[in-house]
């Protein structure tokens, strides 16, 4: 594994972590704890040390939960968790962006994590209006001086959206998360040069364009799951012709396209890490190796010595 600074914050993160959107069961499979601890000890025997989660990733916490109950069996120490505020799942989904209410929902992702700390608690891809709050960042700070957050972060919803990645450090967020990979480079013409003037860290999420840059896909592929259902047709096959060009034409024979997709984002000088979603042991041990490929270069700026 490799490890790099994630900005200006003191954390040292794994090049490649894990995205557990898929523990909350919208990715067309219900997870048990069991395969829950599976992906995580494994995780942590690659030398993976991040894990990004959410407060509305499967009702009540779901996410968290599992990976709380985890946390209880192995040292929390060992680990940089990342979480997110802006919804209340419970029955339904909706928003929550009201500082009241963020502190509530803080509190509930403390007790399901089953720690007393978050290392990087993020917005949750909210809008602008309800981005420029002076209440709910003043909460934030002072959750920040009680020692319950170590550090805050901004997963923009847009991959364009400048107003809050501009922000970032008037609001004393040090790490931006965006949807970043091979096919989908829109952050590198404002968001990355941004993040690299104001040296905060970038959490390049969706690494594996939602598994389309897999390479195990063909156009015309259908999905039950909850989350690829909702894409356009036109646009899944697109994308999956486009992905057939890129493994033919970029990806050497010997490499595995998913490790290859995610080591391409880690050589912009901008990315600290990917957070691809993982929904098995298999996933984790071929993502944990994109980190020794060539194109992941030991002297990227925030290279960890
Ligand atoms: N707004 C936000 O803040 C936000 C939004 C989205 C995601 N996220 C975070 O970012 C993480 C990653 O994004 P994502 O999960 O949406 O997309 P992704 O990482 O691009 O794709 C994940 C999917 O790719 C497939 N996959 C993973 N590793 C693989 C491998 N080695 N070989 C083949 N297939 C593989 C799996 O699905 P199949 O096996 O079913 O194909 C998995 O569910 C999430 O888990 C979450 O933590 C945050």
């Amino acid at each position: 594994m490799k490890y790099r600074r994630l900005g200006k914050t003191e954390l040292k993160v794994s090049v490649v972590g894990v995205g557990t959107w898929q523990f909350g069961g919208d990715w067309g499979k219900d997870f048990s704890q069991k395969e829950v601890d599976g992906i995580l000890t494994h995780a942590k025997g690659l030398g993976i040390n991040l894990i990004d989660t959410a407060e509305c990733y499967g009702p009540h916490h779901m996410s968290e939960a599992f990976i709380g109950d985890f946390l209880t069996r192995d040292r929390r120490e060992d680990w940089v968790v990342a979480s997110k505020f802006g919804h209340k799942f419970q029955e339904s989904w909706s928003n929550a962006w009201h500082a009241d209410e963020v502190r509530v929902q803080l509190e509930e992702s403390l007790r399901a994590l089953k720690t007393d700390y978050l290392d990087l608690y993020q917005f949750h891809s909210g809008s602008d209006e309800d981005f420029v709050n002076d209440a709910l960042w003043t909460m934030l700070d002072k959750q920040v001086q009680a020692g319950k957050i170590r550090n805050l972060g901004i997963s923009i919803g847009s991959n364009d959206n400048l107003v809050q990645t501009a922000r970032a450090t008037e609001f004393n967020a040090k790490a931006i998360q965006v949807v970043y990979n091979r096919i989908n480079q829109i952050p590198e013409q404002q968001i990355f040069p941004s993040c690299l003037e104001q040296d905060l860290g970038v959490l390049a999420r969706v690494p594996l364009a939602s598994g389309y840059l897999s390479g195990k896909y063909k156009p015309g592929v259908t999905f039950e799951d909850r989350v690829r259902k909702g894409h356009a047709r036109h646009e899944i096959d697109e994308k999956l012709k486009l992905v057939e060009l890129i493994q033919q034409n970029e990806v050497p024979q010997d490499v595995g396209m998913a490790q290859w997709a995610l080591a391409w984002c880690l050589q912009h000088p901008a990315v600290s890490c990917v957070i691809p979603g993982c929904k098995s042991i298999e996933q984790v041990e071929a993502n944990a190796q994109a980190a020794s490929l060539d194109l992941v270069k030991d002297e990227h700026p925030s290279a960890w010595n």
